[in-house]
């Protein structure tokens, strides 16, 4: 059998520690790897797979629009980027859409549109206020926007124009706005930091202060957007309109896409200001159709909302049997498990050795964020496995 990891380390650049499988091929919410062993995934793609592995709805688009039309540019009208388009505001409270290839290029899109938002209508104000904790990509502009000092160190000089203020504190980002300010940047719940929940009235006072401010509200909904967190945008539970909304991730179930979506007040873009090769080609547009279609018929969000509860339930009962669970957290299938000491990798060993795939997100915490169409019964089964593999650390002796 061929040294899958072996051939890593000896062609791949090496910028993240692998988990040690080789997965082959997955289905629904479970993934096998090279010697056929069979997972329960709940990691999903990093939040991505939200119809599961190989979902037919998404595997039939792709079929469908490989055998007619997969890339043209967009010199021209082509129908797939048309209905997605239509498909998103309708059920959205934005009015126009920008289709892209990748979370980090929706929120590249997006803060060129706060800035010609800036330079039209606020004299040239530029800067974006984001919060420590929040992740919003790996370009340079987005490294800067990112609130984790870890990631800005290895490139310097980053780009300016953006200020991360303390997360959660209105008054923070109060004192971090003048003149300069062209709009804030969140994601209603910080997923990469570690799933940090804000208290139920703050994006209600950054709206308030946005709206008195004239500045824009730009929310990175790239994990929390279609369906993960019981409602088809995060946005919706917290009693807000963004003016920017971007997405990738959920959005197509499977394959890479962004989506950069503005109320039509916000969409200042004109003739030329911005463009992609690869943005809304037909092949991408019909799959993130097809998924979003399938989210809103069949009511995946109100699954992930029903079985998110289920799986909190199961999780406290879980923090009341091992002591080292300091805290469980989530809305909807984002969920962290958070530890009193740094046994995250630990956890997530004696998880994959038994079965199931989760997410480390900080050295003292797992995620789970597995797909939106997951059962009670598979919630069940993964609850098992921890409990087995939390029990094997608890019987090491963690305090
Ligand atoms: C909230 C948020 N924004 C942006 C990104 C970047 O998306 P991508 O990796 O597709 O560039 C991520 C990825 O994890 C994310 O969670």
């Amino acid at each position: 059998m061929t040294n899958w990891p072996e051939l890593d380390s000896k062609y791949y650049m090496q910028t993240i520690v692998r988990i040690p499988v080789t997965l082959v091929r997955g289905a629904g919410a479970r993934v096998w790897d090279d010697s056929d062993k069979e997972y329960l995934d709940f990691v999903g793609g990093l939040a991505v797979n939200c119809l599961g592995h190989c979902h037919p709805a998404v595997v039939d688009a792709v079929t469908e629009q490989a055998r007619t039309l997969m890339q043209t540019s967009l010199w021209y009208y082509t129908v797939p980027m048309l209905r997605l388009a239509e498909l998103l505001v309708q059920n959205s409270c934005l009015d126009k859409v920008f289709i892209c290839n990748s979370g980090l290029e929706a929120n590249e899109g997006a803060i060129k549109l706060a800035r010609r938002y800036g330079s039209l209508k606020l004299n040239g104000a530029y800067e974006v206020i984001t919060t420590m904790g929040s992740f919003h990509g790996r370009s340079l502009a987005m490294t800067a926007a990112s609130g984790n000092l870890k990631m800005h160190e290895p490139y310097p000089p980053l780009p300016v124009g953006f200020i991360n203020v303390v997360n959660n504190d209105i008054t923070a980002i109060k004192s971090a706005t003048t003149e300069k300010t062209c709009a804030v940047m969140l994601e209603p719940i910080q997923g990469e930091g570690g799933v940090n929940i804000p208290a139920d009235d703050y994006l209600k006072m950054v709206r308030n202060w946005c709206d008195e401010k004239g500045i824009l509200l730009i929310l990175d909904e790239i994990q929390t957007g279609i369906g993960r967190l019981g409602t088809l945008f995060g946005y919706q539970q917290y009693g807000i309109e963004p003016d920017i909304m971007t997405l990738a991730k959920g959005l197509g179930g499977g394959i890479p896409i962004g989506a950069l979506l503005a109320k039509e007040r916000a969409s200042v873009f004109t003739l030329g200001d911005h463009n992609s090769t690869f943005g809304g080609n037909p092949l991408t547009s019909a799959v993130a159709y097809a998924t979003v279609k399938y989210v809103i018929d069949h009511n995946i969000s109100g699954n992930a909302k029903k079985v998110g509860q289920y799986l909190m339930k199961a999780l406290i009962i879980l923090k009341n049997k091992h002591h080292f669970i300091t805290e469980v957290r989530g809305r909807g299938l984002l969920v962290a498990i958070e530890f009193n000491s740094d046994i995250g990798s630990e956890a997530l060993t004696a998880c994959l050795e038994r079965g199931l795939l989760v997410n480390r997100v900080k050295p003292n915490a797992l995620r789970l964020i597995p797909p939106l169409i997951i059962s009670d019964r598979e919630v069940d089964e993964a609850i098992d496995i921890l409990d087995q593999a939390l029990s094997s650390i608890g019987k090491k002796g963690v305090k």
